[in-house]
C-alpha cells in the first residue's frame, strides 16, 4: 500500500468525458505530474489505440492496459487518467483504489457522440451503425462498475474544461482529507 501525505488523483469514466483534459489541467493545479494510461501504451507500442485493437484484438489491449495500471498506480503524487474500460477489471480497481481518490467524470450520451465526433480514434465506437445506440447500450453496462469504483462523481455535461476541472479539484480536496485520516489509523496501527 502506498501511504504518502497526498493521495494520487484517478479519472475514471466514459470515452470522451475529459479525462485527459481535465487531469492535465488537476496536475497543473495540484503540482503533480499527470500520467495517461491509455497515452503509455502507445507510447510502449509504437502503435495507435485503434492499430491494437484491429492487430492484436481487446484482449491484448486489456493486458496492456492492465500493466500500464500496474506501473502508475504505484507512483505518488500522480495524476491518471484511465482509458473508459479501465473499470471491468477487479485488479485494476483494486491498485486504483490503493493508490488514490477515484473520481468518475460522467457526461450524458448525447454530449459524449458530439465530443467523440472524430470516431476512428475509438475502436469501440468506430464500427457502430448507430453510435448513439452503442454509447447507450456500453454506458448501461459499464455504469455499476463506475459506481462501485468511485469514491466520487463529478457530472460534467454542459461544463467547460475549466468548470470541471474546478469541481474534480474540490472533490479530490475533500476526500483526499479523509484518505489522509484513514492512512494515518493505517500507520499508527501497524
Ligand atoms: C476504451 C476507451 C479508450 C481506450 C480504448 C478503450 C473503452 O480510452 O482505452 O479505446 O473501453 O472505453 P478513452 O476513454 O480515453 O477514450
Amino acid at each position: 500500500m502506498v501511504c504518502s501525505l497526498n493521495p494520487n488523483l484517478v479519472l475514471i469514466g466514459f470515452m470522451g468525458t475529459g479525462k485527459t483534459t481535465v487531469g492535465r489541467r488537476c496536475a497543473r493545479f495540484l503540482g503533480f505530474r499527470f500520467v495517461d494510461t491509455d497515452a503509455r501504451i502507445v507510447r510502449r507500442v509504437g502503435t495507435s489505440i485503434p492499430e491494437i485493437f484491429a492487430r492484436e484484438g481487446e484482449g491484448v489491449f486489456r493486458e496492456m492496459e492492465a500493466r500500464a495500471v500496474r506501473e502508475v498506480a504505484g507512483y505518488v503524487h500522480v495524476v491518471i487518467a484511465t482509458g473508459g474500460g479501465v473499470v471491468l477489471n477487479p485488479e485494476n480497481v483494486r491498485l486504483l483504489r490503493a493508490s488514490g481518490i477515484l473520481i468518475w467524470l460522467k457526461v450524458a450520451p448525447e454530449e459524449i457522440l458530439r465530443r467523440c465526433r472524430d470516431r476512428s480514434t475509438r475502436p469501440l465506437l468506430a464500427d457502430a451503425d448507430d453510435p448513439l445506440e452503442r454509447i447507450r447500450a456500453m454506458l448501461n453496462q459499464r455504469t455499476p462498475f463506475y459506481e462501485a469504483a468511485a469514491d466520487t462523481s463529478v457530472d460534467a455535461t454542459g461544463l467547460t474544461h475549466e468548470m470541471t476541472t474546478r469541481l474534480v479539484l474540490e472533490a479530490y480536496r475533500t476526500h483526499a482529507a479523509q484518505w489522509r485520516g484513514t492512512r494515518e489509523e493505517c500507520e499508527e496501527s501497524s
